[in-house]
């Protein structure tokens, strides 16, 4: 991926937090203009809508159109308290009370890997975006310092690296399951939207305004055919009526109501 350039605004009180994150981001080709501000808030984001990085006291955040958004791992806690392996479909799918080890290849934020961390699996994360990875590394450090959090985070372990290389590279088997939700275009079209789904579409807007930058939006038709070859359980999460990825009939569905599972197996 291309170097990219980034405004990073800090308030100075931050500056030990916002150099390091420059240190950071510069090593994953991401390069930085610190901005010092005294007050980042609502007014302050409207009047800088441009694609921007932001160090605060909760870490790194990506913002633009008058927004800010980081993986909103705490946020999940009230579906987290809920869950158990039963009631929700993807712990359903990867049989997350049968086994140990799950790689989830295309991490965003995070948010699929954590409820399957909380339930008790160890999950590997991969992202290839080196922002998202930085966001979800900040993330991660919170979480680790989060009274409720804090043993999830510890099952969760998070690489930098593109999952085509990593697949190719790993040997058969080392993962229970390999969970794949690669990007999907016309996702949440059509959906109606509680407050909740409309947060999440903000952070996926800002998601897509990030993701787009090598161009043409890669649907990680190839990731299936790889991660087949290396785990007997493989999950696929598509949008309700999505076609199947890289054309490729499932086995078996858990269907539920935005978006389902396909499940792909080794006989
Ligand atoms: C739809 S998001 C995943 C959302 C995630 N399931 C969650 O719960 O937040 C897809 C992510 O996969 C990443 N991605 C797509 N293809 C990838 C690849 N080949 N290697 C690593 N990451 C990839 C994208 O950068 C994007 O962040």
């Amino acid at each position: 991926m291309q170097d990219l350039n980034f405004l990073l605004y800090a308030a100075p009180e931050h500056e030990s937090c916002a150099l390091a994150w420059q240190k950071q981001l510069s090593d994953l080709n991401v390069h930085t203009q610190i901005e010092w501000v005294d007050e980042i808030n609502a007014r302050f984001l409207r009047f800088h809508p441009e694609l921007s990085l932001i160090v605060d006291e909760n870490g790194l955040w990506l913002a633009a159109n008058g927004m800010k958004m980081q993986p909103a791992w705490q946020a999940e806690m009230p579906r987290l308290k809920r869950a158990n392996p039963k009631n929700e479909l993807l712990a359903r799918a990867c049989q997350v009370n049968k086994v140990e080890t799950i790689l989830d290849a295309t991490a965003g934020l995070g948010h699929d890997a954590l409820l399957l961390a909380w339930l008790g699996a160890r999950v590997t994360l991969l992202e290839r975006h080196p922002v998202l990875f930085a966001l979800l590394l900040s993330t991660l450090e919170q979480a680790k310092l989060d009274p409720g959090l804090a043993d999830t985070a510890q099952r969760i372990k998070l690489l930098h690296i593109d999952a085509e290389h990593y697949l190719a590279d790993i040997a058969s088997e080392q993962y229970d399951v390999v969970y794949l939700d690669p990007m999907f275009p016309s996702r949440d079209a059509n959906q109606k939207q509680d407050k909740k789904q409309a947060q999440v579409k903000k952070q996926m807007q800002l998601l897509h305004m990030l993701l787009p930058v090598d161009g043409v939006m890669d649907l990680g038709e190839n990731l299936l055919k790889q991660a087949r070859l290396k785990s007997s359980r493989v999950i696929v999460k598509r949008p309700k009526h999505a076609v199947f990825l890289a054309d490729q009939m499932p086995q078996h569905q858990w269907h539920g109501d935005a978006c389902r599972f396909d499940g792909y197996f080794k006989i």
